[in-house]
């Protein structure tokens, strides 16, 4: 019988191999994965809001029942807000930086997080997750500022996810190793179930919304016949896996092998940039993929050596197995110029601050 870790209790041996890591940084890994309990209940009746009884449809917190992302995004929010751990905060669903409350103490790290991801898929039951990364304070002032937040990913000092689908998985690193907990909802634990998490050699699928062909460019377009096995040498094509939830499409190609790719385009000129947020979805998982021996680019070079430029920037994302996704930056290289002419100015843009934000 393997031997049974709560993610506490490997957060806290983690802990012990990072003596310069304070017991707030641990603390706040188990404040996130209590969050993430918490968020995983709601999800199992998320689609109960217009049938119960309004006596029924309130949370644990005698709240009537919102939303799943208002929920979601609320739950960690007021998770983090009053425990002197953090300096500030960023969530997807806010546009400017989330000071912490002047009458709570302010402390050394941020956290940046996507509350829902897929929501798109919350009211038809497919698999949706949570994503979070965090980042040491570096300003010098009391409170933390947008140059807290606006960090390359190699600067991450954690980084994690949660998948609500079929049993609830917490995913994360500290930059040792990859590691997955499932959570026994008998208990309300989550358990070490995946340990030192990396990513298998041999791929077997690849995720894209396929609806978007038309709108490729050419240097797409034909990576993904490659990956058909229709381009090229003649490899063995690759299964088609694509769900909408871009952390569940994600965690199987982490643990099955594969690439997931949501391109930039021409279609808005001024745009080129594709869908993904570099700061609440892109880092995160660029930061996990790495630790598990994958890679993640924008299609140009390492998504972790990106300096964001502002908090709701988007990038296009290639993310898993260093083979396929470095064969993307190939094809990009070789067939997409004029994509690369429109997008490269917007990538190396400097951050906008006022002195007060720089800190
Ligand atoms: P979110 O729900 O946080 O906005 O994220 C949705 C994202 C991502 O999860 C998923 O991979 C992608 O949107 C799907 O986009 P398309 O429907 O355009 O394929
Ligand atoms: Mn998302
Ligand atoms: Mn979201």
């Amino acid at each position: 019988m393997a031997r049974i870790v709560t993610i506490e209790r490997h957060i806290l041996e983690t802990q012990r191999q990072h003596p310069e890591a304070t017991g707030a940084f641990t603390a706040l890994l188990y404040d996130m994965a209590l969050a993430a309990k918490i968020i995983a209940r709601e999800t199992t009746r998320a689609g109960l809001a217009g049938v119960l009884g309004a006596a029924e449809n309130h949370n644990v917190y005698g709240e009537q029942q919102q939303k799943l992302d208002v929920f979601a995004d609320q739950m960690i929010f007021k998770m983090n807000d009053h425990t002197g751990r953090l300096c500030a905060m960023a969530s997807e669903e806010h546009e400017d930086i989330i000071p912490i409350p002047p009458h709570f103490d302010s402390g050394k790290y941020v956290l940046l997080y996507d509350p829902l991801d897929g929501s798109s898929n919350i009211d038809v039951n497919v698999s949706i997750g949570t994503i979070f990364s965090i980042h040491r304070k570096v300003s010098t002032g009391q409170r933390g500022t947008l140059q807290d937040l606006l960090q390359p990913g190699r600067k991450l000092v954690a980084a994690g996810y949660v998948v609500y689908g079929s049993s609830t998985m917490m995913v994360y690193s500290t930059g040792e190793g990859v590691h997955g907990f499932t959570l026994d909802p008998g208990v309300g634990e989550f358990l070490l179930s995946h340990e030192n998490i990396r990513v298998p050699a041999t791929a077997k699928y690849y995720s894209a919304n396929q609806g978007n062909e038309k709108f490729w460019t050419p240097g797409i377009r034909r990576y993904v016949k490659w990956l058909q096995g229709i381009e090229g040498e003649g490899r063995q094509p690759l299964g088609h896996r694509y769900i909408g939830s871009l952390v569940s499409d994600f965690h199987r190609n982490l643990l099955r092998g594969g690439v997931f790719l949501y391109p930039g385009d021409l279609q808005k000129p001024d745009e080129p940039y594709g869908k993904m947020r570099l700061m609440f979805e892109a880092q995160a998982l660029a930061f996990l993929a790495e630790h598990a021996g994958g890679y993640a680019s924008d299609g140009i070079g390492p998504m972790l050596d990106i300096q964001p430029h502002s908090l709701h920037q988007r990038v296009p994302l290639f993310i898993g197995n260093r083979d396929l996704v470095e064969k993307a930056e190939d094809y990009i290289r070789r067939y997409d110029q004029e994509w690369v002419a429109a997008y490269l100015p917007i990538r190396s843009r400097q951050p906008v601050m006022t002195e007060e934000q720089a800190g």
